[in-house]
């Protein structure tokens, strides 16, 4: 079995890249490594002794993406590949329109002239419910205006997909809408790698206790939650890169040749920002410098996820404690600094 991972170097396609290859699957990772670089393929080879095929491509490129078609033959596609900076999508929305929408459209484009239903797992987020009126949030939730340009072009890509599926076309396709994923992988050898200033908390939490930033700003306590501060679904990245395994070997096993479902991928559970703050701090036995701060324009108030869908349809459930998520965020610190 043959499958194309792009933006398999990234955060979460390089933890889904090791456990595809510990299941026996051959890869082809295409990246343009425009926020990765290639020593997460050695790393990925020191975790797994395996070598997956590497094409540093650019998926803006239809040539490009023609000629990957016509040098492979494809069983599956997990198609990671986007820019995900919400504040860098505000200042440049064409990029991100260009490069998420653009690069879906020209696999797609391909995938139309094989002669066989493709097994396609598209990543999107839970961005696209925006703040949703009850938690948690199930699949059927409606999707709320995009807050930036960022989560507009999820919706577009989704919308995409929906599309061609209702067109009939030989296509069988998992939409993921991931909650928050941190953590790293349990040898430390492959984590997130935030380029500049962290956006996320965890990044930006790790790095404050390195001592790289001189504090954490928690971006509001006068919320109506439980401690004032927001509420957010925290997801182990294996947990999360587990559950493109169980999307695929469904696939792989579904009869029809046109399919589409969606599914949330949370574990379910709220926590907020003080609460993660203080297990972090727990856990790892650190003392965190953090200052409470004005609210963040645009933050989502609280967004945890019904995932039952996926739980029972797909047997998928977590295996990792946030703990254990907090821990090895701390270890991939330690490794990169
Ligand atoms: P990431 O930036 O770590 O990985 C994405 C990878 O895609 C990078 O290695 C990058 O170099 C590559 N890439 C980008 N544009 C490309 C192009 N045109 N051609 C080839 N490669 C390209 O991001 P991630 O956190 O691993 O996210 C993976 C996917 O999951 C993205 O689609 C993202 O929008 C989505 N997602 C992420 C989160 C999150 O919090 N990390 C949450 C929800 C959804
Ligand atoms: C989490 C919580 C902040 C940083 C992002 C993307 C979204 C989707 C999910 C990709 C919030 C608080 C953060 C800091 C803080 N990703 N915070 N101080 O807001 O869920 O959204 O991830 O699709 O599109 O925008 O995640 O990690 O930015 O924030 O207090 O320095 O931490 O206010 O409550 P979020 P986050």
């Amino acid at each position: 079995m043959q499958v194309l991972v792009t933006g398999g170097l990234g955060y979460i396609g390089s933890h889904t890249s090791v456990l595809l290859l510990e299941k026996g699957y051959n890869l082809v990772i295409v990246d343009d490594l425009s926020n990765s670089n290639e020593k997460v393929l050695k790393n990925i080879n020191k975790i797994t002794g395996k070598n997956p095929i590497f094409e540093k491509i650019d998926l803006k490129n239809k040539n490009s993406v023609s000629k990957l078609f016509k040098n492979y033959d494809f069983d599956g596609i997990i198609h990671f590949a986007a820019h995900k900076s919400v504040n860098e999508s505000v200042n440049d929305p064409e990029k991100y329109f260009k490069n998420n929408i653009g690069s879906l459209e020209n696999i797609i484009s391909e995938i139309k002239l094989l002669k066989k239903p493709m097994n396609f797992i598209f990543s999107s987020s839970c961005t696209v419910y925006g703040q949703a009126d009850s938690m948690p949030i199930n699949e059927s939730f409606e999707l709320k205006k995009a807050e930036s340009p960022y989560g507009q072009s999820k919706k577009k890509c989704e919308e995409i997909l929906e599309t061609h599926h209702k067109s009939g076309h030989s296509f069988k396709n998992i939409t993921l809408r991931y909650f928050n994923p941190i953590g790293a992988h349990p040898t430390g050898l492959i984590g997130e790698l935030p380029i500049g200033t962290p956006e996320n908390l965890v990044p930006y939490i790790t790095q404050t206790a390195i001592g790289k930033r001189d504090y954490l700003t928690v971006f509001g306590n006068d919320y109506n939650t439980k401690d004032g501060t927001c509420i957010r679904d925290y997801i182990h990245i294996m947990d999360l890169a587990h559950a493109h395994i169980c999307c695929l070997e469904r696939l792989m096993k579904v009869d029809e040749d046109n399919f589409f479902r969606v599914y949330n991928v949370g574990s379910g559970k709220g926590t907020s920002v003080l609460e993660l703050i203080n297990l972090f701090e727990n856990v790892n036995q650190i003392k965190l410098n953090y200052r409470i701060g004005n609210r963040r324009n645009g933050d989502i108030v609280n967004a945890y996820a019904d995932a039952s869908k996926i739980k029972n349809e797909l047997n998928w459930s977590t295996k990792y404690s946030l703990e254990n998520a907090l821990k090895t965020a701390w270890s991939w610190q330690l490794n990169i600094n």
